[in-house]
């Protein structure tokens, strides 16, 4: 068997402590079913700083370049608050994201049944949700140029950011859509705003071009990026993938991922484009939220969301989607026994530190595999 190869970055705060699950699951899966995982480890962020001055090291950085897939914990926190901007924890993400070219950034919103009830929203318009946002995330309006400040000279400044887009760009992130959709409800809604913006023309042309040379079998629409949002509030089951570019896709994945519940939930996966020779993509798996300085250390810290972060890894990266498929069962399963963490905790269920809910989840996914 092929050996898999992963680097587990756990960074600062909750992280290490959420990875310490994720570990548990990574050896009862080389024990157990003879998975095969090699997993080296290396420092991201604030503890990154503190051993060596840099957000992450080279050598740490070479290590993610050969790994199959990095699994990435969480940085920051209070510590470092004072540190140079140059080398603040967040730089090690950015870092990994650039070097890796890690261009399409994948944030499932799947609402767990046992959970539908804390949701802000009715509990009818999101049991059993489950679409996937797919968010541009090396270009568009956070790298365009020019990008500056300028002194107007008349007691006035202006602020400029550029939303630029090319071709290739479009195209990528599309291809990842529709990829992604074949292996689920085959639709994708693209999202812009090509009644206001040029780069909005584009994107529709190119999504439009590309699904009609390649992917035609796949249902396509379009959406008004502020229209989507009002639907994916007013009845998001409407949708299966959503594609859309990088600032619209951080403001509506961040609202998708809230219709679903706590951020200890939400996994998140970035992708690259697929090598020449092996057809690998370079990959990273994280969940959505920070280090939690709040709670950290204390053994309460909700494991879920790197767990299903270890989820998407095994779908996206080893293919492994019987796998995936069991582990994402397992924690459903665990939240219908009523296990639940300090952050997810309602009346009448049974509170759990981090490691019980990691417990409880790896002997599930023994019992269903
Ligand atoms: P945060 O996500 O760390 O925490 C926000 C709130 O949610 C806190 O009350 C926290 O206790 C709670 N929370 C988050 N994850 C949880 C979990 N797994 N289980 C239970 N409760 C959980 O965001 P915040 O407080 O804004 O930032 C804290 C630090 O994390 C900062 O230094 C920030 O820069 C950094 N950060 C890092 C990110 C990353 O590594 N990708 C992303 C966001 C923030
Ligand atoms: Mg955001």
């Amino acid at each position: 068997m092929a050996t898999r190869k992963l680097l587990l970055l756990a960074g600062d705060g909750i992280g290490p402590e959420a990875m310490a699950e994720v570990k548990k699951l990574i050896a009862a899966m080389n024990e157990k079913l003879g998975a095969g995982f090699e997993t080296e480890e290396g420092l991201v962020g604030g503890c990154a700083y503190d051993a060596h001055g840099q957000a992450i090291s080279d050598a740490d950085m070479g290590k993610a370049m050969a790994a199959d897939a990095t699994l990435f914990g969480a940085v920051g926190g209070p510590k470092w608050d004072a540190v140079p901007y140059e080398v603040r924890p967040e730089a090690g993400l950015l870092r990994l994201r650039k070097d890796m070219q890690l261009f399409a950034n994948l944030r499932p919103a799947i609402c767990y049944p046992a959970l539908a009830q804390s949701s802000s929203l009715k509990p009818e318009v999101v049991e059993g949700l489950d679409i996937l946002i797919i968010r541009e995330l090396t270009g568009g309006v956070y790298f365009g140029e020019p990008k500056e400040i300028i002194d107007l000279g008349n007691g006035q400044k202006r602020g400029i950011d550029t939303q630029v887009y090319d071709t290739f760009e479009i195209e990528r992130i599309a291809g990842v859509a529709f990829e992604l959709a074949r292996t689920r409800k085959n639709k994708v809604c693209s999202m812009e705003k090509r009644n206001v913006m040029k780069s909005g023309v584009l994107w529709n042309e190119v999504v439009t071009a590309t699904h009609k040379a390649h992917y035609s079998d796949v249902e396509l629409s379009h959406m008004l990026a502020d229209a989507g949002g009002m639907q994916l509030v007013r009845w998001p089951k409407q949708f299966d993938v959503i594609v859309t570019d990088n600032l619209f896709g951080d403001m509506l994945s961040d609202v998708a991922a809230m219709l679903t519940g706590s951020l200890g939930m939400l996994p998140s996966a970035s992708l690259g484009a697929p090598d020449a020779m092996t057809g690998k993509r370079k990959a990273l798996y994280e969940p959505v939220h920070g280090s939690a300085p709040d709670i950290a250390g204390q053994g309460i810290a909700n494991p879920i969301a790197m767990i299903a972060s270890f989820a998407m890894c095994l779908r996206y990266s080893f293919n492994m989607v019987a796998e995936a498929d069991r582990l994402e069962a397992a924690i459903a399963a665990v939240l219908d026994d009523g296990l639940r963490t300090a952050d997810i905790m309602s009346d009448g269920m049974t509170k759990v530190g981090t490691v019980q809910m990691g417990d409880a989840i790896v002997e599930k996914f023994l019992a269903l595999s």
